[in-house]
């Protein structure tokens, strides 16, 4: 038995770079378990796309904050929509993938969406997928997943799904792309992507979708049990 006193609702905090495939592992985990879902990564996006939308420039720190604390967005069932507009499509784009890393390195934008992602914190229980879940929004969680692949794999991966819907790309512009996007992510200053200690880790570069959410789901009951 442990002597921590936890937070009632559990989250399973599933943190790692682009690509990697946490959002697909963190929704099937979500379901098996019952649980509720945070991309948190959506709101980053929908504030990235909310200043395109309201001309508000890229490194306007106070202008974005205020954005990103006024949201205007409702997730139903696997929909989006910011403003009365369904934005699924619109926030998946690379460009505006490439502009939610940019607003998130700053600490006004960081602050503005801590509360909201709080708020997703619901019975009877979250599973959370992002860059500081572990770390910052939920540091409580009774578990930490640090779910990466390597950065030719998770290129190959987003290559094949865009080309799926039609997309065409060329894979070595991916792949300069998800180079810079990591360095980005990983070497700014706030809430900076890294493993945490008390994360587990999770590579997924030769594994299915499948067994990563397996992985998941054994160190979920082996944390369960130990409570
Ligand atoms: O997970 P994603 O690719 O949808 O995230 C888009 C960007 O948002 C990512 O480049 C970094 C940022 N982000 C963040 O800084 N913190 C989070 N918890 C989630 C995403």
């Amino acid at each position: 038995m442990n002597s921590i006193i936890r937070h009632p609702i559990p989250v399973i905090a599933i943190d790692g770079p682009s690509a990697s495939g946490k959002g697909t592992v963190a929704d099937l985990v979500a379901q098996r378990l019952g649980f509720h879902c945070l991309d948190s990564g959506a709101l980053y996006r929908l504030t990235a796309l909310a200043a395109s939308m309201k001309g508000v420039a890229l490194d306007d720190e106070t202008g974005l904050a205020r954005l990103a604390l006024n949201l205007d967005v409702e997730f139903t069932a696997g929909c989006v929509s910011l403003m009365g507009q369904v934005v699924d499509e619109a926030i998946r784009s690379e460009v505006i993938g490439v502009g939610a890393s940019r607003v998130a390195q700053y600490g006004e934008v960081r602050k503005a969406l801590l509360a909201r992602q709080r708020t997703f914190r619901q019975a009877p229980g979250l599973v959370a997928d992002g860059r500081d879940m572990g770390s910052v929004v939920f540091p409580d969680a009774c578990l930490k997943i640090y779910l990466t692949a390597s950065v030719d794999v998770r290129a190959e991966r987003r290559y094949k799904q865009l080309m799926e819907k039609g997309i065409h790309v060329i894979l070595h512009n991916l792949l300069d792309e998800l180079r810079e996007r990591d360095l980005r992510d990983a070497t700014r200053q706030l809430a900076p992507l890294i493993q945490q200690a008390d994360a587990v880790l999770l590579d997924t570069s030769q594994m299915t979708i499948a067994e990563a959410v397996e992985f998941v789901l054994v160190h979920y009951e082996k944390v369960r049990v130990r409570e």
